[in-house]
C-alpha cells in the first residue's frame, strides 16, 4: 500500500486475539465495535474488554449483547455496554453519533453482510451490502470524527475481506442500478469500499492523530454464512455431502479472527500505522486483483484516486437522500 517496508508483527495466524493482547492494558479507552454481538465482533469485544476497555456493542438489537454484557458486569476487567445501530438506516446512525458522548480511541467497522442473493435496496434506495458494509460506515466514521479527534489518539479499523482481490468499485454503476446484480461482486466491492475508506482516512485525518487499517479476518463459520447455499459451502469444503458443517485446516475459531481485528485497534506494535492492510496479523503483499490472488489487498483496494472518488461519492449520497 506503501512505499514504506511491509509491516511485520512477531504473531502467527493462529494467534488469538488474547494473545494479540496479552500485557496490554486498555484502562480508559472508549472503543466502538459494530456488529459485536456474534461471530468475530464478539471476539473483538472480548479480548478489548479483557484488557480493560470499556466497549461499545452497536448492534440493530441490544438484546442480543446482553450475555456478553453480563460476562464483564463484574469488578476486575473493562465493561462492555450495548447500544443500537442499523447501518442500513442513516436515522439509527444518526441517533447513534448524536448519543455518543465524549471521547472515542477506536472504532472497529466490523459488521457486515455478505452474497445478500438478490439485489435488495435500503430505505434510501441503497444496494443492501454496499449500505451496511460501507455507506453506513462511512456516516459512523464521519459523524464521529471529532469524537475521534478528541481522544489525541484514535484509530478507526475496516474488517474487510480477501473478497475485496475481486472486484473493484465500479464508478459508473456502484448500485447495480443498471449492471445486472451479483451476489459476490456486490459483496467483494462493499469490501474493496472498506479498505478505500481507510485510505481516505489516511490521506485526510493524519493531522488529527486518527490512523485507520483494514484487515482481513480469514476463513471462520459465523452467521456471515446464511445466505450461502450448501453447494457454495461445499465448495468452500466447509459441508460434506450429507450437509453437515465440517472445519477445514485453514478455518479460523472466532477467537483467531479477531486477533487482526484487536492488533489494529489496540496493540501498541501499530502505533502511528495508517492506511494499510493486513491478514494474518502481518501487513499484506500489494497485487494485482482478479479471480487467481489467494491473499494480499488488491491495487484496486489501495488506490487513491479511487479512495478519493468514493469518499466524494460517499458524501454526495449521503447529503442528497
Ligand atoms: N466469517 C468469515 O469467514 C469472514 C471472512 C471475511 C470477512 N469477514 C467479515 O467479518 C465481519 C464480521 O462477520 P462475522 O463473520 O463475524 O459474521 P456475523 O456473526 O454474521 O457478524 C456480522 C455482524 O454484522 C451485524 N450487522 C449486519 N447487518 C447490520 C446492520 N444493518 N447494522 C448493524 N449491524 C449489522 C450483525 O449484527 P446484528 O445482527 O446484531 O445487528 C452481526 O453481528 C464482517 O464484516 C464480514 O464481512 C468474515
Amino acid at each position: 500500500m506503501t512505499a514504506t517496508a511491509r509491516l511485520t508483527t512477531p504473531f502467527t495466524a493462529r494467534a488469538t486475539a488474547a494473545e494479540i493482547l496479552d500485557g496490554v492494558d486498555l484502562t480508559g479507552r472508549r472503543m466502538i465495535v459494530t456488529g459485536g454481538a456474534s461471530g468475530i465482533g464478539a471476539e473483538t469485544v472480548r479480548a478489548l474488554a479483557r484488557a480493560g476497555a470499556e466497549v461499545t456493542v452497536a448492534t440493530r438489537d441490544p438484546d442480543r449483547a446482553a450475555g456478553l454484557v453480563e460476562e464483564f458486569a463484574g469488578p476486575g476487567a473493562g465493561s462492555i455496554r450495548a447500544a443500537a445501530l442499523d447501518l442500513a438506516d442513516l436515522t439509527s446512525v444518526d441517533a447513534f453519533v448524536a448519543g455518543w458522548q465524549g471521547p472515542l480511541h477506536a472504532l472497529v467497522a466490523n459488521a457486515g453482510i455478505m452474497a445478500v442473493p438478490d439485489r435488495r435496496l435500503t430505505a434510501e434506495g441503497w444496494e443492501i451490502q454496499l449500505a451496511t458494509n460501507y455507506l453506513g460506515h462511512f456516516a459512523l466514521v464521519r459523524g464521529l470524527h471529532d469524537r475521534l479527534r478528541a481522544a489525541g489518539s484514535a484509530r478507526v479499523v475496516v474488517v474487510s475481506s480477501g473478497a475485496q482481490l475481486r472486484a473493484g468499485v465500479d464508478f459508473d454503476d456502484p448500485q447495480f442500478a443498471r449492471r445486472p446484480y451479483d451476489p459476490w461482486t456486490a459483496y467483494s466491492q462493499s469490501k474493496t469500499a472498506g479498505v478505500l475508506l481507510v485510505v481516505g482516512i489516511a490521506r485526510r485525518w493524519a493531522a488529527d492523530g486518527i490512523t485507520a487499517n483494514a484487515l482481513a479476518p480469514g476463513y471462520i463459520h459465523t452467521n456471515l454464512q446464511r445466505h450461502l447455499d450448501d453447494d457454495t459451502m461445499r465448495a468452500f469444503g466447509a459441508m460434506d455431502e450429507a450437509g453437515n458443517l465440517i472445519t477445514p485446516s485453514y478455518y479460523k475459531s472466532p477467537a483467531q479472527g479477531a486477533a487482526t481485528s484487536v492488533l489494529l485497534a489496540a496493540s501498541p506494535l501499530l502505533e502511528g500505522v495508517t492506511g494499510r492492510y493486513f491478514e494474518d496479523n502481518q501487513e499484506a503483499e500489494v497485487v494485482p486483483g482478479g479471480p487467481d490472488p489467494a491473499a494480499g489487498v488488491a491495487e484496486h483496494a489501495v488506490d487513491p484516486v479511487a479512495a478519493d472518488w468514493l469518499w466524494a461519492y460517499a458524501e454526495q449520497v449521503l447529503t442528497s437522500r
